[in-house]
C-alpha cells in the first residue's frame, strides 16, 4: 500500500492518533468545572468502571450515580417562599423558583436522566440522539425532540462520557439555538481534551463530573474510562 495511502486509512482507524492532550493538571482548575469528591460516587464510580460488571449493574450504577450528580448540581438552586400547611398547622416553605429541564444525550444519557429524574420529578425531558462517526469522531445527530422552554430555571444536559467533548458542544450549540437558558452539563467521566474543549466553547455553562480521567486513546476512548457507556447500559457489547 503507498505511504499515503496507508498513512490515511491509519487516521481513520486511529483519529486521536498525534493529536496533542492536555494533562490532567492542567484542567484541574479550569473554572466553573465541578469534580465530585464525594466518597460514594468515587465508589459507585469504580464498579462501574470495572469491567466485569455486567449490563443490569452498570444500568443500575448509572441511575443511582445520575441521583447522586444531580444532587450535586442542583445545590445553588433559588427557592421562592410556599404557603403550606402541615397536619398541625400553617407555614411558610419554599419550593423550586422555576421549572427544571433534563436533556438526556441518546442512548447513554438515559440512564443518567432516569436518576436525576428520581431526584426532580416535575422535570421536563427533551431527548437529543447524537452518535459519534467513530472513524471522524464527529458527533452526528438523528433525534430530535426539543420543545420551547418556558419559565426554567435550569436545564441539564445529561450525558455520562466527555470524550473528545464534540457531542457535548453540539448538544449544548443546538439546546442555545432553541433559546434554551440557564444550561448545565453533567456527566460523569472527562478526559482531560474534552472538558477544554467544551470549557473553551460554552464558557458559560457550568460543568458537573463525577471523575476527570487522565487521557484519550489513539481510538478516542477515555482511559482508564470505563469502555462504551452506551454498549455497557444496553448490553450490546
Ligand atoms: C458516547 C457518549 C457521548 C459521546 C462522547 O456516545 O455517550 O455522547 O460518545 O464522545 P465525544 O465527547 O467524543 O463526542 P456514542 O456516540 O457512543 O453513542 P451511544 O450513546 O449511542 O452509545
Ligand atoms: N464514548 C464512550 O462511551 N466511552 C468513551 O470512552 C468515549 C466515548
Amino acid at each position: 500500500m503507498p505511504d499515503d495511502t496507508m498513512s490515511a486509512s491509519l487516521q481513520r482507524d486511529f483519529p486521536m492518533r498525534g493529536v496533542p492532550q492536555p494533562s490532567r493538571d492542567a484542567v484541574l482548575s479550569l473554572p466553573d468545572v465541578h469534580i465530585s469528591q464525594h466518597p460514594v460516587i468515587a465508589h459507585k464510580v469504580s464498579m462501574l468502571r470495572d469491567r466485569h460488571t455486567n449490563p443490569p449493574d452498570f444500568y443500575r450504577l448509572v441511575r443511582e450515580l445520575g441521583t447522586l450528580l444531580a444532587y450535586e448540581a442542583t445545590v445553588d438552586l433559588r427557592t421562592v417562599p410556599a404557603s403550606i400547611e402541615t397536619p398541625l398547622e400553617p407555614m411558610v416553605g419554599q419550593k423550586l423558583a422555576g421549572g427544571v429541564g433534563i436533556v438526556p444525550i441518546l442512548r447513554a444519557g438515559l440512564g443518567l436522566a432516569e436518576g436525576f429524574r428520581q431526584v426532580l420529578p416535575d422535570a421536563q425531558i427533551w431527548h437529543l440522539g447524537l452518535r459519534r462517526d467513530e472513524r471522524t469522531l464527529e458527533p452526528i445527530e438523528y433525534y430530535n425532540q426539543l420543545a420551547r422552554a418556558v419559565n426554567l430555571q435550569v436545564c441539564f444536559s445529561v450525558d455520562p462520557m466527555l470524550a473528545t467533548g464534540g457531542s457535548a458542544i453540539d448538544a449544548l450549540n443546538t439546546l442555545k439555538r432553541y433559546g434554551v437558558p440557564h444550561l448545565r452539563y453533567t456527566g460523569l467521566i472527562a478526559a482531560p481534551y474534552g472538558l477544554l474543549k467544551l470549557r473553551e466553547a460554552h464558557p458559560d455553562v457550568p460543568i458537573y463530573l463525577a471523575a476527570l480521567d487522565e487521557r484519550l486513546d489513539e481510538r478516542g476512548y477515555i482511559c482508564p474510562g470505563l469502555g462504551d457507556a452506551g454498549d455497557r447500559q444496553f448490553g450490546t457489547l
